[in-house]
């Protein structure tokens, strides 16, 4: 067995600081006041408020476990949520979702409900960043077992993580996440579906939620997106009703 405390414990020694991290800090360094979606841990506001940031930090995450982590900085705000279920009212001056959250969003219904909360959140101008994997890049392929992981998680224990593919449909891939023993025995499995939204689709999505699409990368060094990129890393800016995008 290894526990949900457990199992979000290790997602920081699985997910250290990356070039990905760098360039939402900067982002998150330069607003006033910033909502990260889909959280997690916290890991990314806990480094803004050690960094000193000095406006408004807000984190929302519907998994307890992860939250629980996250809240060990209690002068943070952290919201328990999706992303649709979320009611801010022009509070923000940037949304970020960060570490892929976004293809966390898998139904049209529910990435269309999210990015109008998330829209609905920020001042008009307001930034939302996020990235999504390039589905042309076909990451899910090197998803298997021959690429586990041996790691130590924050108790000292040692554990193999691996991933394999159950299914891909459409956009959709459906895969598991096992936790083990070094020898092989297995302490829990996680089931997930990430959407692997191609470029258009997602610029059709951001328009229709009020976003205009300000800055578009392949990479953390701000490459330009192409077909072959890993990413699509994507800068978007709320539009004013007035600026005559908006539906309704
Ligand atoms: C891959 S993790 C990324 C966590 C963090 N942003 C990071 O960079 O490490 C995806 C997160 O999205 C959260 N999540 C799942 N469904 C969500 C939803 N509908 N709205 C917002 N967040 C969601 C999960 O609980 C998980 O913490």
């Amino acid at each position: 067995m290894y526990s949900d405390e457990e199992a979000a414990a290790l997602y920081d020694v699985l997910n250290p600081w990356e070039p990905s991290d760098d360039f939402y800090l900067g982002l998150v360094m330069d607003a006033t006041s910033v909502l990260d979606v889909g959280c997690g841990t916290g890991a990314m506001l806990h480094r803004a408020w050690k960094d000193g940031h000095p406006g408004r930090l807000c984190g929302l995450d519907p998994d307890r476990a992860s939250l629980s982590v996250a809240r060990r900085r209690t002068d943070i705000q952290w919201v328990a949520g999706t992303a649709a279920s979320m009611s801010f009212d022009s509070e923000f001056d940037l949304a970020i979702m960060t570490g892929h959250a976004f293809q966390v969003l898998v139904g049209d219904d529910e990435l269309r409900a999210s990015l109008t909360a998330i829209r609905r959140a920020l001042r008009d101008g307001g930034r939302f960043a996020f990235e999504t994997r390039n589905p042309l890049a076909r990451a899910w392929e090197s998803w298997n077992l021959r690429n586990a992981m041996d790691v130590v998680d924050p108790s000292g224990r040692r554990v193999r993580v691996s991933y394999e593919v159950e299914a891909v449909v459409g956009e959709v891939v459906t895969f598991t996440e096992t936790t083990s023993d070094p020898d092989g025995a297995s302490l829990r499995v996680d089931r997930a579906s990430l959407r692997f939204v191609n470029v258009d689709t997602l610029a059709r999505v951001l328009t229709d939620a009020g976003f205009g699409i300000e800055a578009q990368y392949g990479g953390w060094f701000l490459e330009p997106f192409d077909s072959a990129s890993p990413e699509i890393i994507t800068v978007a800016r709320g539009l004013r009703h007035t600026d005559g995008v908006l539906p309704g």
